[in-house]
């Protein structure tokens, strides 16, 4: 039926005879002349209609946004002055032969081009939305990506094998999605968090390489870089170390860029955890911001200012300073909402010292809080810093968790805003980076035990097996992740392959002998049969794909997503069932009734 594409229609078939099926873009009457833009995936071409052609110029002008339309016509060369650039037809239209309605169109609740539409909207006409070229980009990439994905795994010998769905829980660290058993009254499947126990058998069963594409569910909050159901790019390999992991994966995401976007990624630095928190108080930095903490926590156990001298002296306590370059331009009114926006990561407050001449030592300072340090903790800051005339200090004293997050937060802030732009703290480019050496374990206070900071099939350090049991917070994990301009891209680990290496995590884990039958039997008799040394990862490709389109939500590169509140506004996803069904399934509500039958 149809000879091409309406939005591959160039100048190469000029004076050719097209035949073209779209959607009508837009169509404007020019009093004699109908415009139409036909629209198909792959853009837009012109369509001219004239009345001399009586009969298709009657159809034109019944023809409204959206219909869908087949198009016979040839293909010339736009009047002089009326090219448009931005378009691969832009220098060509299509004067119509003949015009087919080949199905009306309702009058639509948007206009395909309109911005700035909510995302309710989107969402609840999501079928029209994905029709916008914005979505047809994205998810055509995303399918480029996944594309790239399987050509290098192919080409390196990984083999595709699903997992299963219905299965038992994963522990991933969030709540899971439960599915009840008819068959089996009061017993429950749960949607897979990942596949990380399958993948970890399969390398036991000898597989030696594998990988899928596939949904993983997590019932957690959701952020702009979360999902409910999302999509990894999950890989396990056998003896492979952990830089020949990290090696080969790199290599992967430099294929994919390279073949999609026709990027040439650079330096992929190799971080360790401990650096990283140190330096930018993130295990995610962004390294396109040129802005780092200065660590003050020893400079100031003696200052007579108990803010600072507080968190100084309290083992778990942080003092740093952030150095703004040109920040002394900034009014006491930024200042104050910065102070505000720290307060959201549980800061008590900002202090700041504006250096305007840093010759004049402390006279040269302008600041409520220099008052209260000595001499030598100003020196140490001005040193420590490298301030210069001009510049901006703030400072984070508070247990370091939250001056990590409040102050890492400003930093991202002001290096993005803005100021930041102007000032040149922000160098807009690729930056990949590998983030290592995490701690196996993170002691949770409210539950008062220890958390797998991974999961806990993670492998310590070699020579650090004996800190799970004697001081599991110095224990160090052979796990990494990979970090692209501040997301957490990716991430895995080597793995535990020795039953009784295992048996020492759950133990430091307060998993107790029974429980780890229940939960984990499976895995610790299968590592009996002489499993081999296997490690792996997974990254997550709607958080790919968002970076790469610069979507300003992973909504945007997932054809049905979730809203913010976990609900489907197409479908109406999740909705009541009927009380026929509950029963069947053993359920009894107990707060909401059944739906209406
Ligand atoms: P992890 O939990 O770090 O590791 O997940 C791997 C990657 O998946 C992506 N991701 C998400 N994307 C969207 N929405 C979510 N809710 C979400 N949660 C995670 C992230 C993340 O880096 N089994 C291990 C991997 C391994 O050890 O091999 C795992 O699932 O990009
Ligand atoms: P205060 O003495 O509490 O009025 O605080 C003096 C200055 O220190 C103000 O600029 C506060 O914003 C700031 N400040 C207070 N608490 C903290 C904190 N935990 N970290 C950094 N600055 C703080």
């Amino acid at each position: 039926m149809r000879t091409c594409y309406a939005g591959q229609v160039s100048e190469k078939l000029l004076d050719q005879t097209v035949t073209l099926m779209g959607w009508a873009h837009r169509r404007r009457d020019h009093g004699g002349v109908i415009f139409i833009d036909l629209r198909d995936r792959e853009g837009l071409v012109q369509v001219v209609c004239d009345p001399d052609r009586p009969d298709m110029f009657k159809v034109a002008e019944d023809v409204r946004s959206e219909f869908c339309l087949k198009i016979v016509g040839k293909v010339r060369a736009r009047p002089a002055g009326t090219e448009n650039a931005n378009l691969v037809s832009g220098k060509v239209e299509v004067l119509c032969h003949e015009i087919e309605v080949l199905n009306p169109s309702v009058p639509i609740p948007f206009q395909i081009d309109e911005d700035n539409l909510s995302e309710t909207t989107r969402l609840t006409h999501r079928v029209l939305d994905l029709r916008r070229p914005y979505m047809q980009n994205n998810l055509m990439l995303r399918y480029k990506v996944a594309m790239e994905v399987r050509k290098f795994l192919d080409e390196h010998g990984f083999v595709d094998i699903e997992t299963p769905m219905l299965t038992k829980s994963t522990p991933e660290g969030a709540r899971d999605y439960l599915v009840p058993s008819r068959v089996h009254d009061g017993h429950f499947f749960a949607l897979p968090q990942s596949p990380q126990l399958f993948k970890q058998l399969l390398m036991v069963a000898g597989f030696d390489r594998y990988y899928q594409i596939t949904k993983c569910f997590r019932d957690e909050d959701l952020r702009a870089d979360r999902q409910p159901e999302f999509t990894q790019i999950d890989i396990e390999t056998s003896f492979l170390t952990e830089e020949e992991i990290r090696s080969m994966f790199e290599g992967m995401i430099r294929h994919v860029f390279r073949k999609t976007m026709n990027v040439e990624l650079g330096d992929y630095p190799v971080m360790k955890y401990a650096e990283a928190m140190h330096r930018f108080g993130s295990d995610k930095p962004d390294l396109r911001v040129k802005l780092e903490f200065t660590e003050l926590t020893d400079a100031m156990t003696t200052v007579d200012f108990k803010v600072f001298s507080g968190p100084a002296t309290t083992p778990g306590g942080r003092v740093v300073a952030l150095r703004v370059p040109g920040g002394a331009a900034m009014s006491r009114g930024e200042i104050d909402a910065y102070t505000e926006f720290v307060k959201i990561y549980g800061a008590k407050g900002l202090a700041w010292i504006k250096v305007n001449e840093v010759a004049k030592g402390r006279e040269g300072l302008q600041s409520p809080i220099v008052k209260n340090l000595h001499d030598e903790a100003v020196a140490e800051v001005l040193k420590r810093t490298g301030a210069q005339d001009g510049d901006l200090l703030f400072f984070g004293a508070d247990k370091a968790k939250i001056v990590n997050d409040a102050i890492g937060a400003l930093r991202l802030k002001i290096g993005h805003s803005e100021f930041g732009k102007a000032a040149g703290l922000f160098d807009d480019r690729w930056a990949p980076l590998w983030v290592v050496d995490f701690p196996m374990f993170e002691f949770d206070d409210e539950a008062n035990r220890w958390n797998a900071v991974h999961h806990p099939f993670t492998a310590p350090k070699d020579g650090h097996e004996d800190f799970m049991t004697t001081d599991p917070g110095k224990c160090v994990a052979k796990a990494y992740d990979m970090v692209l301009n501040g997301w957490e891209l990716g991430g895995g680990s080597v793995r535990i392959h020795r039953a009784e290496v295992q048996a020492k995590v759950f133990d430091a884990l307060n998993i107790g002998p029974e429980d780890q039958r229940i939960k984990f039997g499976f895995l610790l008799d299968a590592l009996q049969y002489g499993a081999p040394p296997h490690g792996g990862l997974a990254f997550g490709l709607d958080r790919l794909v968002t970076l790469m389109t610069k979507a300003e939500s992973i909504r945007d590169v997932i054809a049905f997503p979730k809203t913010q509140r976990a609900q489907c506004l197409l479908t109406g996803a999740p909705s009541l069932v009927d009380e026929k069904q509950l029963r069947e399934l053993h359920i009894r509500l107990r707060n909401v009734q059944p739906a209406a039958q």
